[in-house]
């Protein structure tokens, strides 16, 4: 409980951010896999009163986050529905799909692996947001995301912090189109994908996130160039090969 808690706490402000900043309006049913208390659905509920949420946690996880939504008034409009994202069927139905702070936790095989079956869950107008703290292409900035890597190693097992680069490529590797990059607060960012293939592919209609994005165009982001690779010693030691044995 206290742990749950604590990333809760984590998690407070880019969760407001992220409900005042994304246009939830165009969706109606929400799923935050890996939803921890319900730190990302509370907010965006609030503001929203046509939003339904379905909070998806490990079985010990999901009977805290049940008892501690039992205490919000949005707590009434999320489904806890407790299972393993990695075995057992995902809940479709779901517009809209959050993934916070949960891939830093897993290596890049386990993360596709998640996102593989969050498309199969998808509907064709399912928007996928990704919350997490994302690096540059060198891994050096922002600074502190990039000094968060091995705590998330030693805390997870096989976590790390990510590149928006690698991110975009197992999203398109596992049916997703990447949209759009945005930050929320701190070192912590937004990363939209859409349902590849499906009738809503292409950039939003609409997207009213605040003006200090890095991002000026709406077109769809794509593969990164493999003929473009980042400069000489970019990349981290020992990364390649501490992740070719995981997941
Ligand atoms: C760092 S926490 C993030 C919680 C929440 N998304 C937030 O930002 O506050 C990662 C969450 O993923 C959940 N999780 C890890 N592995 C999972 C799995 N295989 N299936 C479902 N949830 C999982 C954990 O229980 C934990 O609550």
């Amino acid at each position: 409980m206290i742990r749950a808690e604590g990333i809760g706490a984590f998690a407070a402000a880019p969760a407001e951010v992220l409900a005042v900043s994304y246009d939830f309006s165009r969706h109606r049913r929400l799923l935050d896999l890996g939803g921890g208390v319900g730190s990302f659905l509370v907010p965006a509920l609030r503001r929203h009163d046509g939003l339904q949420g379905t909070l998806f946690e490990l079985p010990g996880a999901a009977a805290v986050a049940r008892q501690l939504l039992d205490r919000e008034p949005e707590g009434k409009r999320v489904e806890v529905v407790a299972g393993d994202f990695f075995k057992d069927p995902i809940p479709p139905g779901h517009d809209a799909i959050i993934i916070a702070n949960v891939v830093h936790v897993f290596s890049p095989e386990h993360n596709r692996a998640l996102f593989r079956a969050a498309r199969a869950a998808a509907t064709p107008q399912t928007r996928l947001l990704i919350v997490d703290m994302l690096t540059d292409s060198t891994h050096t900035q922002p600074v502190f995301a990039a000094l968060a890597a091995g705590e998330f190693l030693v805390v997870a097992g096989e976590g790390d912090v990510y590149s928006e680069e690698e991110l975009r490529e197992w999203l398109l590797d596992t049916g997703w189109q990447p949209l759009e990059h945005k930050p929320l607060t701190g070192p912590t960012s937004l990363l939209v994908a859409a349902a590849k293939g499906a009738p809503a592919e292409g950039p939003p209609a609409a997207w009213p996130l605040r003006s200090h994005s890095k991002s000026t165009s709406e077109e769809p982001l794509t593969r990164p160039a493999k003929a473009n690779p980042p400069p000489t010693g970019a990349s981290r030691p020992g990364r390649g090969s501490r992740r070719g044995g995981r997941g």
